[in-house]
């Protein structure tokens, strides 16, 4: 790619860095690179194994722009596949449900569940055609403590590597035996980058949430944890639900039943780079999936649950009521603000700022973006470090 971002000050330590470039969440270019070095090499999240509890379930999403589909299959296995049909590219499917079989809508060709063409109408005079040669081109998944994530790229590092010791990190959540109750698919008026952003930093709470979330009383949060894998994670802790506005504390649902100690009293922030922010709370978890629909626009899809245990309680559709009227209410506040900061960096005279350490987690991420897009550190930085 022709065009060059200086991106060395982003590459310094958090305290030092400064942020990425403004065009950085406007430029084309700056994003063309994204698609390529980050989200079509990485592993994003396919959400979790709940979202296809059946053989013939499926979903379809997109990585980078490029059509998924995650389907399971008659044995019970579940798969990917890039959501193109081998004869002249239609995508498959849209949306989720339940199907027996793919079926194109173009020209009829049907895809068993395993991804195998099973019938293509007419194409016996084509010559040398053979059905197995014409299967859908296969997507590494892999599912870990529920969660599925694909990577398009067959080179990348295996999904363990990626992973790294965050299920251990996690363990005391009892992430296996935790359950999306409701999925929101939102339009967001920012680059993903912010989306993400925002979620990783404690320093926007006061103004941006300070009064719906005023009860929650988060306090400073720990040290991020040391990991292995391609993701930043932190703890902290906060006298009320983080889940429940004010007026709904009462209203709550059982705690996770394995948590316990300073952990039943706080919440685990984490991103699974590039674009899984996750919080393991109390009570509760949510995370997104976000996916760049433009330099200035993305989509993110919400999804909010519970620990398995919580569904079985007697008041739970009026009690998941007010975890979901909390989650919508900051998601709203959050948004507006993003809109906002995407129309102050689209300014040809926006700059890239510093800093505070309750938001330290936002270079980390900027450098890593940056690693991937073709940043070059400041070689005076790095011997330093
Ligand atoms: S494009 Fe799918 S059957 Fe023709
Ligand atoms: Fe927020």
């Amino acid at each position: 790619m022709s065009v060059e971002f200086d991106l060395s000050a982003t590459m310094a330590p958090p305290m030092r860095a400064e942020g990425l470039p403004p065009a950085a969440y406007t430029d084309p270019a700056f994003l063309a690179r994204e698609i390529e070095g980050i989200f079509h090499k990485s592993w994003v999240s396919a959400g979790r194994a709940e979202l296809y509890p059946n053989p013939g379930d499926y979903r379809a999403m997109t990585v980078g722009g490029a059509p998924v589909v995650i389907v399971r299959g008659k044995n019970g296995v579940l798969r990917a596949f890039a959501n193109t049909c081998r004869h002249r590219g239609m995508k498959l499917v849209e949306g989720s449900g339940t199907c027996r079989a793919l079926k194109c809508p173009y020209h009829g060709w049907v895809y068993g569940l395993d991804g195998a063409l099973k019938g293509a109408p007419h194409m016996e005079e084509t010559e040398g055609f053979d059905r197995g040669d014409y299967g859908l081109v296969p997507v590494r998944i892999a599912e870990r403590d529920g969660f599925v994530f694909v990577c398009l790229d067959p080179t990348a590092m295996p999904f363990d590597e990626w992973w790294g010791n965050y299920s251990d990190i996690i363990e005391p959540w009892s992430p296996g035996d935790l359950r999306i109750a409701r999925t929101v698919e939102l339009d967001v008026a920012c680059n993903w980058k912010l989306f993400v952003e925002v979620f990783m930093e404690y320093y926007h709470l006061p103004d941006v949430h300070g009064q719906s979330l005023a009860t929650v009383g988060y306090e400073a949060p720990d040290p991020c944890d040391p990991s292995t894998g391609q993701v930043v994670t932190q703890f902290g802790t906060h006298p009320n639900k983080a889940a429940l506005l004010g007026g709904d504390i009462g209203n709550d649902l059982p705690n996770i039943p394995e948590l316990s100690g300073r952990l039943a009293g706080g919440t685990r922030y984490s991103l699974v780079y590039p674009n899984t922010p996750l919080a393991l709370s109390v009570d509760s978890f949510w995370f997104f999936e976000v996916e760049p629909l433009g330099v200035d626009r993305c989509r993110a899809t919400y999804h909010n649950g519970f620990h398995k245990s919580a569904f079985e309680h007697p008041e739970f559709e009026i009690r998941a009521a007010a975890y979901f009227r909390r989650w919508d209410t900051a998601i709203a506040e959050d948004m507006a603000i993003l809109a906002r900061q995407q129309q102050g960096l689209t300014s040809p005279l926006a700059r890239a700022g510093r800093f505070s350490h309750l938001e330290g987690i936002v270079p980390m991420f900027g450098r890593w973006v940056a690693e991937r897009v073709g940043g070059k550190p400041d070689p005076a930085i790095v011997a330093a470090e």
